[in-house]
């Protein structure tokens, strides 16, 4: 049994608490949030769990072995360290930092530390996205010409994700919330990025997050990356990850739906039902004993983390 403490009851806290929840081999033992009613009606819905307000006290905690850290961008570096310092097994959520040199040291530190240590990259484990990942590898759009990706939303931040911080400069947007994801596929997909240039449209508020953005980048063997947003515009929520190669276009569509067409042909879906069921629950649980798990670790938030930051760059 895996004992996990969770630092962070916001919304993706409780999201995980329920995927925790339906995993035999693991338990919950603790709860932490530097609000008190919400550790309080949390802790309440959980049996035999330990409730503190002060994260540093859920680490120190012998009875927790994994700590599941779903605080705010700007607040994982310090409590990762934390928790490094202490030698326990770490879930991260994304993106791994709020700056390039935070996200170096965290991974860094990860390495040496011999600690299980991975990301919630929740698209790895899903059926759309690795039918996605299945069929490029298996050369369905035939030479690549352009990697796409589009983040639409007419409401930012939409309107499950309301808090202090994801509209705001120093740490929200939807750049770093969702465009993150799409990094990390498109680096574990097609390889690595360089030549960022990045237009971001900024509202005349200095504390508040960009509105859109338009930018380029290349894959290493020069393949151009188009990434495009915006938010506060008509219509509805609509996220693509695109490829276009010589023989046909392929997209992932709203985080789950692939739809894919030869050249000349019409845009269809392709259902993904023959993938693998994975979780991450599941493959952390193997990670912590010591099997072969797929796993994104610190390096993979960290790679995701130089293509993130070069596209915030004021
Ligand atoms: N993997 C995904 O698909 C996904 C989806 C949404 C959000 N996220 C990420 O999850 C993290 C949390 O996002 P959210 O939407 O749940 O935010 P949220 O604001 O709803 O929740 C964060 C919680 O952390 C608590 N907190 C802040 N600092 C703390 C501290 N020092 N000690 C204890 N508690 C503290 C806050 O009181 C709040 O309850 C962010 O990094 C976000 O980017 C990931």
């Amino acid at each position: 049994m895996i004992h996990i403490g969770i630092i962070g009851l916001g919304a993706i806290g409780q999201r995980l608490i329920k995927q925790f929840n339906e995993h035999a081999e693991v338990e919950i033992v603790a709860v932490c949030d530097r609000m008190e009613s919400l550790v309080h009606d949390t802790a309440a819905s959980i049996d035999r769990v330990q409730a503190y307000t002060d994260y540093h006290e859920l680490i120190a905690d012998s009875k927790v072995d994994l700590v599941y850290v779903a605080v705010p961008p700007k607040f994982h570096h310090q409590i990762v360290m934390d928790v490094l310092q202490a030698k326990k097994h770490v879930l991260c959520e994304k993106p791994l930092a709020n700056s390039l040199e935070e996200a170096q040291e965290m991974a860094e530190a990860a390495k040496k530390s011999g600690v299980v240590h991975a990301m919630n990259f929740p698209l790895n484990y899903e059926a759309g996205a690795t039918k996605f990942a299945e069929l490029i590898r298996q050369n369905y759009v035939g030479k690549l010409r352009r990697v796409q990706f589009t983040m639409h939303f007419p409401n930012w931040p939409r309107l499950w994700q309301q808090n202090d911080w994801v509209s705001g400069r120093e740490q929200g947007g939807f750049v770093l919330e969702v465009g993150v994801h799409f990094i990390q596929q498109v680096i574990k997909i097609f390889g690595d990025v360089k030549n960022i240039q990045a237009q971001l449209e900024l509202p005349a508020d200095a504390d508040k997050c960009e509105t859109g953005i338009i930018a380029t980048a290349e894959l290493l063997d020069g393949t151009p990356v188009l990434i495009e947003g915006l938010s506060q515009i008509a219509g509805k929520e609509h996220i693509a990850f695109t490829a276009y190669g010589t023989d046909g276009v392929l997209s992932l569509e709203n985080w789950g739906i692939v739809k894919g067409g030869k050249n000349g042909e019409e845009l269809v879906e392709i259902p993904a039902a023959d993938q693998p069921n994975n979780s991450l629950i599941e493959e952390l649980v193997k990670a912590v004993n010591g099997q072969a798990a797929e796993i994104y670790n610190f390096e993979v938030g960290h790679q995701a983390q130089v293509v993130l930051e070069e596209l915030r760059k004021l």
